[in-house]
C-alpha cells in the first residue's frame, strides 16, 4: 500500500510531497524549515528516504536537499538545466527515479525556469511551478521564457491522459489539486489561447520579485548547504 502525503509549509505556500512504498520514500521539493516536520513524518511512518528531488531552483524558499541529506543519507536530484551542480543526479528527459519498487518518470518542462522538470508517479504529476491550478509560473526571470513555458504545458503535459492528477508546487488559495483535464478545459492563462495569445498575456503581466529571492536562488544552487555544517 503506498503512501502519498502533500504537506503545506504556510510561509511560502509551497506543497512537498512524500512519496512512500515498500520502506522506502522519495520527498519532492521540500522546505529547510520544514525539514524536523518531514523528519518525523518519515520516522512515523517507518519509512527510509532514498531521494530529495527538486522540481527547479526555487525563488521562495530554500531547499531542504542539503539537510535531509545530512541526516538521512538520501541522494539528491534536480533537471540538468537548473544549474545545481551540488545533486547527486542531474536530470534528462525519461530518467526514471526508483525507490521500494516505483518508478518516477522525469518529463523536462521548462518555461517558468530553463532547468525545471516535472514527475509523473502512477497518475500523479508534479508540476513544480510550470503548471498550478488555475495558473502557470511566472517567466520573467531564471531564464524564463513565456514560448517555451506553452510548449511543456501544451506541447507536453496537455498530451498525458486526462485523468492524470496535477499535484503544483504552491497554490495560494488553499486548493489542493487539480487533473490534465481540467487545467485544459478551464485553466485561464491556457483554456482557447494560442501560443502567441499566451506570450502576449505573460509578457503583458508585472510581479512583485519573491520576498526572497536574493537569499533562496543563491542558496539553492548550493542545494540548501549554507548554515548546516560542510561549508557551503
Ligand atoms: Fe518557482
Amino acid at each position: 500500500m503506498a503512501v502519498f502525503r502533500q504537506l503545506f509549509d504556510p510561509e511560502s505556500s509551497t506543497y512537498t510531497y512524500l512519496l512512500g512504498e515498500a520502506g522506502e520514500a522519495v520527498l519532492i521539493d521540500p522546505v529547510r524549515e520544514q525539514a524536523g516536520r518531514d523528519l518525523a513524518l518519515l520516522a512515523r511512518l517507518g519509512l527510509r528516504l532514498v531521494w530529495s528531488l527538486d522540481t527547479h531552483v526555487h525563488a521562495d524558499h530554500v531547499t531542504a536537499a542539503a539537510l535531509l541529506q545530512a541526516r538521512t543519507g538520501c541522494a539528491t536530484a534536480v533537471g540538468q538545466r537548473a544549474g545545481v551542480a551540488c545533486a547527486d543526479r542531474l536530470l534528462a528527459e525519461g530518467d526514471e527515479i526508483r525507490f521500494g519498487g516505483e518508478v518516477i518518470r522525469v518529463l523536462e518542462t521548462p518555461g517558468h525556469t530553463a532547468g525545471c522538470v516535472s514527475y509523473l508517479w502512477r497518475d500523479r504529476l508534479f508540476t513544480g511551478d510550470a503548471l498550478l491550478i488555475g495558473g502557470c509560473g511566472r517567466t520573467d526571470f531564471q531564464d524564463g521564457d513565456p514560448g517555451t513555458l506553452y510548449d511543456s504545458i501544451v506541447g507536453k503535459l496537455f498530451t498525458l491522459p486526462d485523468e492524470t492528477l496535477v499535484y503544483p508546487a504552491h497554490d495560494y488559495e488553499g486548493r489542493r489539486v487539480s487533473c490534465i483535464g481540467q487545467e485544459k478545459a478551464i485553466n485561464p492563462r491556457l483554456a482557447g489561447r494560442s501560443r502567441e495569445a499566451f506570450v502576449a498575456l505573460m509578457e503583458s503581466m508585472a510581479f512583485p520579485l519573491p520576498r526572497r529571492i536574493q537569499v533562496a536562488v543563491p542558496a539553492n544552487r548550493r542545494c540548501g548547504r549554507e548554515g548546516i555544517g560542510g561549508g557551503a
